[in-house]
């Protein structure tokens, strides 16, 4: 037998304990990148688009592997390099287990990134790397699956253009949905710790 006053304590303990487990339960599912979605939408889906070596890519031809994607464009002063570079030194850093991941650069450049064009590209960076380009219908289409923005900035000075683009490191899992995502700036170090986890 307890007491009235510790059986009142016992409920109110209880409760609160269950307002703070369905708080932190309503904030991770709220946060969740599971089951493809990030913030509650889906993100990433189908894709056929053509490698370095001009073959035709889908999303179903790379099931079984995790593909790091990261939609850039070769003629990018700056940031795509230090991007690729990055997923590059990741994937050293994994080791032999980097072997489950696919290092994927999608252009959101089609127009000057030609298979040949993205071949001699990406011999800058990992081995495995696999370029991505397509028509610039193929290319909308997966860029906005993905939410990435893309946009050609001309300049009166020059003949040459820029594009203005998201920056951010897509992890999809071996069954086609995505996993997670890592933002600008994450060090290789920091996403390789992270694939540890997760592979
Ligand atoms: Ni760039």
């Amino acid at each position: 037998m307890i007491k009235k006053d510790q059986r009142n304590f016992l409920i109110v303990a209880t409760s609160v304990l269950v307002v703070v487990a369905l708080g932190v339960w309503f904030a991770i599912a709220g946060g969740s990148e599971r089951n493809g979605r990030i913030g509650g939408l889906p993100l990433g889906g189908a894709f056929s688009l053509t490698n370095q070596l001009g073959e035709t890519v889908t999303d179903e031809a790379m099931r079984g592997r995790y593909m790091l994607i990261y939609f850039g464009y070769s003629f990018c002063p700056d940031v795509c390099p230090a991007a690729l570079q990055v997923m590059s030194q990741a994937l050293d850093h994994l080791g032999k287990r980097a072997r489950r991941v696919a290092p994927v650069f999608i252009t959101i450049d089609p127009e000057r990134d030609t298979p040949d064009h993205l071949k001699l590209y990406l011999e800058n960076f990992h081995p495995r790397m696999l370029g991505l380009t397509g028509t610039p219908e193929q290319i909308k289409k997966v860029a906005k699956a993905y939410r990435v923005y893309y946009r050609r900035v001309d300049s009166p000075e020059t003949t040459n253009y820029l594009m203005d683009h998201t920056s951010v490191y897509y992890l999809i899992g071996p069954k086609g949905t995505f996993v997670t995502h890592f933002n600008h700036g994450t060090t290789a170090r920091q996403i390789a710790d992270r694939l540890a986890d997760i592979l």
